[in-house]
């Protein structure tokens, strides 16, 4: 695949006291990937969420170690090239030697007032695609409690972003919208002993 079909914007570095790697992929497959999140929701409800998850990770947050949207359905082949082409531009930058990985992807559903909790997750790295997710905002930071010091992302369909997981806090906004739900896939780089497995993750950068 050209990857210039992929990326509106190819991924750049920004540091905010961790670095990030951010791109674009285009619109219109941002907002396939919406509608394929929304088709394949049902499918997921009858999986068993992670105890005590479901208040602040909503549905699929809260189930996201039950499925592999990049085992689960074509549409999320392409989202795997650009994180594969996102990864290599932040490993570089960091200077680090490829080893091997494991990766996963889940969805997050959210409808009006809703919003994910601060968390962190047990992951080499982290990164995100918003969907449909223009009208929030994403905060990370490296305190339990938000902070002055967090970085503020303002969501923009289509934009892909990575960074490092360890000790790496986050949460979003409530989402403003009746109309329409907000949609963003998240995705986890797990490496070690003390992260996060299952046995639905996918080798990466091995
Ligand atoms: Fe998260």
């Amino acid at each position: 695949m050209n990857e210039s079909d992929l990326f509106e914007e190819f991924p750049r570095i920004e540091y905010h006291r961790r670095p990030f790697a951010f791109a674009r992929l285009r619109d219109d497959y941002a907002r396939e990937l919406a509608h394929v999140a929304e088709r394949i929701a049902p499918d997921l409800d009858g999986l068993p969420p992670q105890e005590g998850m479901l208040g602040w990770a909503g549905p699929y947050g809260a189930r996201f170690s039950r499925y592999n949207l990049f085992l689960l359905d074509p549409a999320f082949d392409r989202l795997l090239v650009a994180v594969r082409a996102t990864y290599r531009v932040l490993r570089e930058a960091m200077r680090m030697e490829p080893r091997p990985q494991l990766i996963y992807a889940w969805q997050n559903i959210h409808r009006e007032g809703e919003r994910i909790g601060r968390h962190l997750h047990h992951a080499a790295f982290i990164g995100t695609l918003a969907a449909r997710a223009e009208g929030s905002e994403t905060r990370f930071g490296l305190s339990r409690e938000r902070s002055d010091d967090d970085f503020v992302v303002p969501n923009r369909d289509g934009q892909l972003i990575l960074t490092l997981g360890q000790l790496h806090y986050h949460e979003t906004t409530p989402w403003p919208r009746r109309d329409a739900a907000r949609v963003t896939f998240a995705f986890d780089i797990v490496r070690r002993k003390g992260e996060d497995h299952h046995p639905l993750q996918l080798p990466f950068d091995a």
